[in-house]
C-alpha cells in the first residue's frame, strides 16, 4: 500500500487527478466511480480537463460502487443521478456506458449478480475511486463485511445515515438498505485510489493503514491489495504513526514510478 500525504484538500484532488488522468488516456480503459463529498474536487478537475486541454473520456466505461435501495434513478440522491450531476454529464464518456447497482431491482441478489457479471464482462475495472466512510466503509461496505463479499444488499449503520443526511431533507428520508459492490468486487480492480479529506477520517485512516485487516473495518482490505494508493490530507493522515515515514518514502520515489 501507499501512503501519500497531501497538505490539504485542494492538493490531494490535484493528484488524485493526475493518477486518473494517466488511465484515462488509455484505450478501453474502465473506470470505478464514486459518489460523496471526496471525490468532488477531483471531479471538477477533470472537468476542468477535459474542457479546457481536451482530456476525453470517450473511449470509457465506467462502474459505480453502490446505489441507495427504492430511490428512482431520477431521484437528486440516488446514485444514478449524482454521478451524472457531478461528474459524468461534463464530459464526452458515453452515457450508455455510465453503469451502476440497480437499486430498483425486485431482487436485489440477483441484481448484484447481474452487476459483478457486467464488471467482469468488460473485463474489470482498470482504477476503482474509493471514498471512506467515518466507520471505515468502503463502497457502503459497513463494519462487518466479509472481506471477501461480492455486490448485494447491506443495511446502512446509523451513523452513516446521520452522515449522509446532509443530503436529505431528514435523516428519516435516507434509505435504510444499499446496493453495494462487495469488498471481494471491489478488490478485483487493478488498482485501487482511496481519497480521505479532514479530520473526521483521521481514525478510520489509522485503522485502514495501521490497524489489522479485520471486517471491524472494512477499508483495511486495502492491505491485501496488490496495487493499493491512499491519497489523503494532513488532517486525515494526523493519527497515523507513521506519517514521517509515508513522506519520505514518497519523497524518494523514483520519478518513473511518480503519477
Ligand atoms: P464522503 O463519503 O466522501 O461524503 O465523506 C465517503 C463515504 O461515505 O464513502
Amino acid at each position: 500500500m501507499e501512503v501519500i500525504i497531501k497538505q490539504d484538500a485542494a492538493a490531494v484532488a490535484q493528484v488524485a487527478a493526475d493518477i486518473f488522468a494517466d488511465y484515462i488516456k488509455q484505450e478501453n480503459v474502465v473506470l470505478g466511480l464514486a459518489t460523496g463529498s471526496t471525490p468532488l474536487a477531483m471531479y471538477q478537475e477533470l472537468i476542468r480537463r477535459h474542457k479546457e486541454e481536451g482530456l476525453s473520456f470517450a473511449h470509457a466505461r465506467a462502474f459505480l460502487l453502490d446505489e441507495y435501495i427504492g430511490l428512482p434513478r431520477d431521484h437528486e440522491q440516488s446514485y444514478y443521478r449524482t454521478i451524472r450531476n457531478e461528474f459524468t454529464d461534463h464530459i464526452d464518456i458515453d452515457d450508455s456506458v455510465v453503469l451502476s447497482p440497480d437499486g430498483l431491482a425486485e431482487n436485489p441478489t440477483e441484481a448484484g449478480k447481474a452487476y459483478d457479471k457486467a464488471i467482469a464482462e468488460a473485463g474489470g475495472v482498470d482504477i476503482q475511486l474509493l471514498g471512506i466512510g467515518t466507520d471505515g466503509h468502503i463502497g457502503f461496505n459497513e463494519p462487518g463485511s466479509s472481506l471477501v463479499s461480492r455486490t448485494r444488499m447491506k443495511t446502512l449503520h446509523p451513523q452513516t445515515i446521520k452522515d449522509n443526511a446532509r443530503f436529505f431533507p431528514s435523516a428519516a428520508d435516507v434509505p435504510i438498505h444499499v446496493l453495494t459492490q462487495g469488498l471481494g468486487t471491489i478488490t478485483e480492480a487493478r488498482h485501487l485510489l482511496l481519497l480521505a479529506t479532514g479530520e473526521g477520517k483521521a481514525e478510520a485512516i489509522a485503522a485502514t493503514v495501521e490497524g489489522p485487516v479485520a471486517a471491524f473495518c472494512p477499508a483495511s482490505v486495502l492491505q491485501l491489495h496488490p496495487h493499493a494508493t491512499v491519497l489523503i490530507d494532513e488532517a486525515a493522515a494526523s493519527k497515523l504513526q507513521f506519517a514521517e515515514y509515508y513522506h519520505y518514502a514518497y519523497d524518494h520515489k523514483p520519478t518513473w514510478q511518480r503519477p
